[in-house]
Order: C-alpha cells, then sequence, then structure tokens
C-alpha cells in the first residue's frame, strides 16, 4: 500500500485527489490550515465516514510556509508521494497581497521540496504549475495550444510565483536526481471550485436565480450578475479529470513535465450563454465594453463591473495535452456540456426549496 502526501488537501481539486488515491487503496495524509471557520467541507466525507476511508485518511496541521513543519511531516509520514496542491491560487487577488502569494506559492514550494530532500529523497514530487504561466500572449500562443515546450510570459504575481516555483521543481531533478515533476495544468472547474473563481460565480449566481425564477419574483429587484472581462478565452476541464492526470504522472518510469488539457476554448460570455441555455432560457446580448449586458426579455440580468478586470490579463488559454494523452494515457471523461451540467446540476438543486 503506498502512501500519499497532499498539500492544499482541503482545496478543490486536493480533495477530489484525495477521492481517487483512496479509491486505489493509498493511505492518504493531507495538509490543513488552522482557520477561525470550518475550512474542511470538501473533505467532510472523508472524514466522517468511519466505515470507508477513515482508517486510512489523516490530517495534520501545518502551513508550506512553515519549513519545520514540513520537515517534521515529511520526516514521520515518510510518503511514496507528495502533491504539492498548496497556493494562493487567485490570479486577481495575486495582485493585492503579491508578497504572501510569492510566499506560499514559490518558497512554499521550496520548502516542501527540500524536506522531501532531507527525509525522504526517494518520494515523488507533484508540483502543482499552471497555464497561467503561458501567459495567453499573440506572440507566444501556438495555433493548436500550448504545449510542454512553449515559451511562458506571466502575466500576475501568481504566474510569476508559480514559475519559480516550476523551475525549481525542474532543478532538484536535474541537481539531485530527485523524481520531481510539474503538472502544467489548464483551468479546472467543478461544483466544489471556489466560490470567486468565475465558472462558480456564474452557476451560483444560475442557481439562486433560477429559484426566484420559479417564484416569479425574478422581475423584481433580482441583482444582475457583475462580472470582469467576458472575453478572455479558457481551456476548461473538470477537476475530477485533472486529479486523475496528476496521479498518472508520477506513474512513470521517469520524472517529466506534462501539459493537461481539454485542446478547447471558450470564452467567459460562452460559459455564461450555456448555463442560461441548461434553464431553458435565452440572453441577448448588447453594448461593448463597460456597457455590455446580457438582456433576458430586455430585462438586464447580466453586466460588466470594471471592478472584476486584472491590471495585466490573460487573454487567450488554449493546452494541447498530446504528450501527456500518448505517454500517460489520459483522457478527459468530462466535455465542456458535461463540466456545465455537472455544475449547473449541483447549484440549481442548492436552492431548490
Ligand atoms: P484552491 O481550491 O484554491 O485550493 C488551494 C489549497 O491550498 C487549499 O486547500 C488551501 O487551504 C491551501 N493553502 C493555501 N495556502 C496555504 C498554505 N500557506 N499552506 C498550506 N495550504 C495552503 O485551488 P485548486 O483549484 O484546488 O488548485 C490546486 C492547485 O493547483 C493550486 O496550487 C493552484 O494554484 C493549482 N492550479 C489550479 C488550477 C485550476 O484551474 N484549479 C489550474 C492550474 C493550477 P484553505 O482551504 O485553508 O484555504
Ligand atoms: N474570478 C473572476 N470573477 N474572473 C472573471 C470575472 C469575475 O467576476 N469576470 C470575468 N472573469 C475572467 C477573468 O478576468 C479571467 O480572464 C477568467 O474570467 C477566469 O478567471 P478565474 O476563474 O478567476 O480563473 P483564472 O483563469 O484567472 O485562474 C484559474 O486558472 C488558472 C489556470 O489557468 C485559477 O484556478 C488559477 O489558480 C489557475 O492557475
Amino acid at each position: 500500500m503506498k502512501t500519499a502526501l497532499i498539500t492544499g488537501v482541503t482545496g478543490q481539486t486536493g480533495s477530489y485527489l484525495a477521492d481517487h488515491l483512496l479509491s486505489l487503496g493509498y493511505e492518504v495524509h493531507g495538509i490543513i490550515r488552522r482557520s477561525s471557520t470550518i475550512n474542511t467541507p470538501r473533505i467532510n466525507h472523508l472524514m466522517d465516514d468511519p466505515k470507508v476511508f477513515n482508517k486510512k485518511f489523516f490530517t495534520h496541521y501545518g502551513d508550506v510556509t512553515d519549513a519545520n513543519n514540513l520537515n517534521d511531516l515529511v520526516s514521520k509520514i515518510q510518503p511514496d508521494e507528495i502533491y504539492n496542491l498548496a497556493a494562493q491560487s487567485h490570479v486577481k487577488v495575486s495582485f493585492e497581497i503579491p508578497c504572501s502569494t510569492a510566499n506560499v506559492d514559490a518558497i512554499g514550494t521550496l520548502n516542501v521540496l527540500e524536506a522531501v530532500r532531507n527525509h525522504c529523497p526517494k518520494s515523488r514530487v507533484y508540483q502543482a504549475s499552471t497555464s497561467e504561466m503561458f501567459g495567453g500572449i499573440g506572440y507566444n500562443m501556438p495555433v493548436t495550444g500550448y504545449t510542454e515546450k512553449s515559451p511562458f510570459h506571466p502575466r500576475s504575481p501568481y504566474g510569476c510565483a508559480k514559475i519559480y516555483a516550476y523551475w525549481i521543481t525542474k532543478n532538484y531533478r536535474e541537481a539531485y536526481n530527485m523524481y520531481s515533476c510539474n503538472g502544467l495544468l489548464f483551468n479546472h472547474e467543478s461544483p466544489r471550485r471556489g466560490e470567486t473563481f468565475v465558472t462558480r460565480k456564474i452557476t451560483l449566481w444560475c442557481g439562486r436565480f433560477y429559484q426566484q425564477m420559479k417564484e416569479n419574483t425574478y422581475y423584481g429587484n433580482f441583482k444582475p450578475l457583475e462580472l470582469g472581462n467576458l472575453h478572455a478565452h479558457r481551456d476548461w476541464g473538470h477537476a475530477k479529470d485533472y486529479a486523475k492526470a496528476q496521479h498518472l504522472i508520477l506513474q512513470q518510469d521517469t520524472p517529466q513535465d506534462y501539459v493537461i488539457a481539454t485542446g478547447e476554448t471558450h470564452t467567459i460570455r460562452e460559459f455564461v450563454d450555456k448555463c442560461f441555455e441548461y434553464m431553458d432560457l435565452k440572453l441577448e446580448w448588447t453594448g461593448e465594453h463597460e456597457n455590455e449586458v446580457g438582456l433576458l426579455n430586455g430585462k438586464k440580468v447580466v453586466c460588466v463591473n470594471p471592478k472584476y478586470y486584472r491590471p495585466s490579463e490573460v487573454d487567450y488559454l488554449l493546452g494541447d495535452a498530446t504528450k501527456a494523452k500518448q505517454e500517460l494515457k489520459w483522457k478527459p471523461e468530462y466535455s465542456f456540456d458535461g463540466l456545465i451540467e455537472d455544475m449547473m446540476d449541483y447549484d440549481l438543486a442548492r436552492y431548490d426549496i
């Protein structure tokens, strides 16, 4: 039986990864942060179910900025595999807290690698790298999507911190012969997605709206859905599929880096349209830039609020996961429509009274 340690286990993807590894028979340890409110809803099902997983799922207080704590945990647990998913992962927020983002996302990764190098150098390490490192700028955008060989051009403090983490992971592989790999994952979403990321913000709003519509009150004072850049493109997959890819990356004979993506890209506005279609509603769009609005029967239900714009934006993301498909035999199960269905079903039911 293998043992895994997950940093960021309380997050969206960390929780799916824990589900997946437990289903494969792993003993799973997760690092959770102390917080003044409960931060374990995504893993409560693992902590609460004595029959299925409890004997194999363990949580430990910790923080990736606390090197002593990591050294202690890694030396005691001696994990076969470590998945470093802990991060300040919100791109817009990283412009407001660049230093703490760098401490967690860049130096936190170094702390993980050092703990492994000092206490269990044979452990395999997965680093949660990101499509944000590519930057989505015209000049470096291959027509068929970014690959493992594409150049980086980060557009946020988050992207810059993740570039350090990417290179230090690669450097420890080259310098110390460690099995440390980067997964360069494009956006992945789910019903467990944080509520301030754009997809979840949209599906949650739809859930509330749907409820009011059923009660015939939506022509009242319903607050429109306020968004920022409606025309950014994202290559969106399902977090469940991406957690499986993370595991596969650590099962190869030689440590390597892999792009994980669907190979399809859509705008934020398309995502909104699809969610409305899922409710059997059709939006009409009018206006431009800050004045662009989505109308339903002539009434404004979606609008732009420039406060959600970013100082520098990643306009276009499309990934090419050919290497992962060929070498890992990874294939996503969820389509774009399937992802929307899963998220919408969850959030429509959430507000169903
Ligand atoms: P998420 O939902 O924001 O989860 C982040 C996790 O990191 C949470 O468990 C959080 O704990 C934890 N964390 C934050 N600061 C920490 C610290 N100082 N020490 C220990 N834990 C800390 O993010 P996600 O969507 O699951 O993404 C997982 C990882 O993949 C992140 O590294 C992210 O940057 C990267 N990534 C995500 C995507 C994507 O589209 N989702 C794409 C590419 C890469 P709390 O619950 O206590 O806040
Ligand atoms: N969050 C948010 N809120 N984004 C909005 C909004 C809004 O109201 N309106 C438009 N957007 C646009 C953003 O400007 C961006 O272009 C796009 O929607 C996606 O934003 P997010 O959902 O916040 O995700 P992200 O692409 O910036 O970052 C996510 O994906 C990265 C991988 O590419 C995060 O999960 C990162 O951690 C991850 O590395």
